[in-house]
């Protein structure tokens, strides 16, 4: 561990009145340097309520574009400018307008990995920690939901009495792709506890114990003394520190190239010259503010 770096790291977190938000993937050296460390949801719940005059946000670049959106006069900086989200890429603002078109009276659920512009087109964003909720909380009975065609499904199998179209079909998490069933059968026969992340794919999802977000992980590992964590490797660090005692098997496969983008010396840099500070037009802000504010009003998992 670098303590000197890290000792520097939080004088310069005072002296710029600055707060670190970092997500459960991240690398363990930034969740050291973090003061906060959650899911989406817990990420952008935080974002919206700091005092602090900048957010250093440790994760890819929705989360940093959320946090802005979430609290606009803040300095919000995402140390690696290019952490971006594949998934996220799946889905254009067009997409989103063609579908309507073609689904008139439908409502348009997206995922929080996307895009600002379009998220601006959507009727409510979720996380994969309530889009259950988030879509039985709407009165449409049809559901565009994008851009992840796992959890479209995983809620799909939650709200039965609704019809859900993922939108597009087959956008996926290239990182929880690599899951399969046997990992879950080998996991159960070594007498671990199975939990798994929404954007598994189905097979995954129906083998497994529990289907939860990374927070959702780290609130339920009280409850098994062993788990597979079948979702992002970087998850282990967190869970390991927390619980010393209990045993956690990831798959040392399961990276997500964009999270492990950040390092120290990239963080203290950030510190120290402002870089990057994620600017969005204001009336793209305002657009894409409704239909977060609106997930924000639901009561959390
Ligand atoms: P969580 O909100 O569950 O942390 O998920 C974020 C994510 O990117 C999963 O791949
Ligand atoms: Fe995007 Fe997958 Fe990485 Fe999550 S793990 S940020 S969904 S690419």
């Amino acid at each position: 561990m670098n303590t000197n770096q890290l000792k520097r790291i939080d004088q310069l977190k005072k002296e710029k009145n600055a707060i670190i938000l970092a997500h459960n993937y991240e690398p363990p050296e930034i969740q050291d340097a973090a003061d906060i460390i959650g899911d989406s949801l817990e990420l952008a719940v935080k974002a919206r309520s700091v005092t602090e005059d900048t957010i250093i946000l440790c994760g890819v670049r929705f989360m940093a574009e959320t946090a802005k959106v979430l609290n606009p006069t803040k300095t919000i900086i995402l140390p690696a400018p290019d952490a971006g989200c594949p998934l996220a890429d799946y889905l254009t603002p067009d997409m989103v307008r063609e579908a309507r078109k073609a689904h008139p009276g439908a409502a348009v659920v997206l995922y929080v990995n996307s895009d600002t512009a379009a998220k601006a087109e959507a009727d409510i964003v979720c996380t994969s920690a309530n889009a259950v909720e988030v879509v039985r909380s709407l009165e449409e009975t049809t559901i565009l939901f994008g851009p992840d065609s796992n959890l479209a499904d995983y809620v799909a199998s939650r709200v039965p009495e609704k019809q859900i179209i993922p939108l597009p079909k087959g956008g996926h998490c290239y990182v929880h792709a690599v899951f399969t069933c046997d990992d879950v059968i080998t996991a159960a026969e070594d007498g671990f506890t199975t939990i798994c992340h929404p954007e598994c794919p189905r097979e995954v999802r129906k083998g497994a114990d529990v289907v939860a977000s990374t927070g959702g992980m780290v609130r339920m590992a009280k409850n098994a003394d062993s788990w597979m964590i079948l979702t992002e490797k970087g998850i282990a660090y967190r869970l390991e520190k927390l619980f010393p005692d209990k045993e956690f098997r990831v798959r040392e496969d399961a990276v997500c190239v964009d999270m492990k983008k950040i390092t120290l010396d990239m963080l203290e840099h950030s510190l120290i010259t402002g870089e990057y500070a994620v600017e969005l037009p204001a009336d793209l802000m305002d657009r894409a503010r409704g239909p977060i504010e609106r997930m924000m009003a639901l009561k959390r998992e």
